[in-house]
């Protein structure tokens, strides 16, 4: 069944909004490992737009399960994470002017730089992933940039308008999926999946962990945080609410 990692970000988007000291995302990683959360994610991005360096830092001391740190290729973000050592680190694409992650890396562009990326992390003892699209050529690239996990980018199945659309990307995700496990890459899956998107990307045979942000920091404000967190664990397992 596969896991659930949750992502932290918005959180501190709430608390840059104002300036102030909360909410704090050090207490919602408490609160969502006691949901039951199997890892705690957050993005330290170059902008400094919702993780500051000091949260990574204070993360690093408090989460007990796994910490999964998202990450550009920028030089100074790799070494950051080298001298932090979250547990696993993903390599996401990352433009200033985006409101969030648009697409998966493209790893054929920048495999020489990925290489280089993967090799430094990796002998920093963390584990790493690549956020790709549902692609094969990625995915190949991927593996032959010496990683041992992929995260699959859901966007555009989350944001299919039509039934048929998401269908199709649906098809894509179990394609891509059933191809990266057949070259020995761990496959996870994340971006804009929400309470009623999930559970069939979380069926797909073989996933093992789904990371989800904004839909959950969003519910928490009507449910609260822990209830938000058991709901989409209960989903992620593929189990209907
Ligand atoms: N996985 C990756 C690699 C991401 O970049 C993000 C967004 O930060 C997520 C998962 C979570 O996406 P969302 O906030 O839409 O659930």
């Amino acid at each position: 069944m596969p896991k659930l990692g949750v992502n932290i970000d918005h959180v501190a988007t709430l608390r840059q909004a104002r300036g102030e000291r909360y909410p704090d995302p050090v207490e919602a990683a408490r609160i969502c490992e006691s949901a039951g959360a199997d890892s705690i994610v957050c993005h330290l991005r170059e902008d400094r737009r919702h993780i500051q360096d000091p949260d990574v830092a204070a993360l690093r001391k408090t989460v007990a399960t796994r910490l999964n740190l998202e990450l550009s290729l920028a030089k100074s973000i790799l070494d950051i994470a080298c001298r932090i050592k979250p547990d696993e680190a993903t390599i996401v694409p990352e433009r200033r002017q985006e409101l969030t992650t648009e697409g998966g890396l493209d790893v054929l562009k920048y495999f020489s730089k990925t290489c280089r990326a993967v090799e430094q992390l990796s002998t920093a003892g963390i584990d790493v992933s690549l956020f790709v699209d549902p692609q094969r050529n990625q995915i190949l690239a991927a593996r032959q940039s010496g990683v041992s996990i992929i995260e699959l980018h859901t966007g555009k199945y989350a944001t299919a308008r039509s039934r048929s659309i998401r269908q199709r990307e649906l098809s894509k995700l179990k394609e891509a999926a059933r191809y990266a496990q057949s070259i020995g890459l761990t496959v996870a899956a994340g971006h804009g999946l929400t309470y009623t998107n999930t559970l069939p990307i979380a069926r797909i045979p073989g996933m093992k962990e789904l990371n989800i942000g904004h839909s959950i920091i969003s519910q928490a404000v009507f449910t609260g945080l822990k209830k938000a967190v058991r709901d989409m664990r209960t989903l992620a397992r593929g189990l209907a609410l």
